[in-house]
């Protein structure tokens, strides 16, 4: 039994960035579709990571980890669309929970977490988008969200292997 402690929009100094990305690349590697495709290094989620740091030090957008015994074991984060028309709802992104940690309740623990987190800020929609062809769409219907939209070939995962995208929405 792995007990989580949450943090939301905890300082990402350099030591939680780096346990971050690496990660989020031994997840890309264990075939995880949090905007990546692997074989990846740490070179390679860098930049993506730093974006998204970036966006949450500005507070445009935010993040939550999962830690067990001081070490991140999972994380989202909650994005929103610039532009005053859509405040009332944010994005999931890039939830992810460590591959050897998987399958056994964790990643339904980070998603009650999104949706608790998003209304505490105040939200109204929590929204996901998802790569066809991995399944996971199931996991958030499980939980209460709903496919709104699928997207043809939006993703192309490599030369002549283009995927739908599938848009989720969870209401609060
Ligand atoms: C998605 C993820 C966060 C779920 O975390 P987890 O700890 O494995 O989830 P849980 O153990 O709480 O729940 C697992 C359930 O979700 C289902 N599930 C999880 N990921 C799934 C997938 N990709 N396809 C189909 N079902 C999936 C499992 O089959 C299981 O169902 P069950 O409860 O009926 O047995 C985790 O698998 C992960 O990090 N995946 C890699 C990153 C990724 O692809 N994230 C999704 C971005 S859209």
């Amino acid at each position: 039994m792995v007990d989580l402690d949450f943090h939301v929009d905890p300082e990402i100094g350099p030591d939680l960035a780096t346990r971050l990305i690496r990660l989020w690349t031994d997840v890309t590697n264990a075939d995880g579709a949090v905007g990546l495709v692997p074989p990846v290094t740490v070179d390679d989620v860098r930049p993506l990571a730093d974006k998204a740091f970036g966006a949450v030090r500005t507070g445009e957008s935010h993040l939550v980890v999962a830690e067990t015994g001081g070490e991140p074991v999972g994380f989202f984060f909650l994005e929103h669309r610039p532009g005053p028309l859509f405040r009332h709802w944010a994005e999931l992104k890039r939830l992810q929970i460590r591959p050897d940690l998987q399958g056994a309740g964790l990643g339904t623990e980070l998603l009650q977490a999104a949706a608790q987190s998003a209304r505490d800020l105040g939200l109204e929609q929590l929204r996901a988008r998802v790569r066809g062809g991995t399944g996971a769409e199931a996991f958030y219907v499980k939980h209460g969200y709903e496919i709104v939209a699928r997207v043809p070939d939006a993703i192309r995962v490599a030369p002549g292997d283009d995927r739908e995208e599938i848009y989720l929405i969870l209401r609060l």
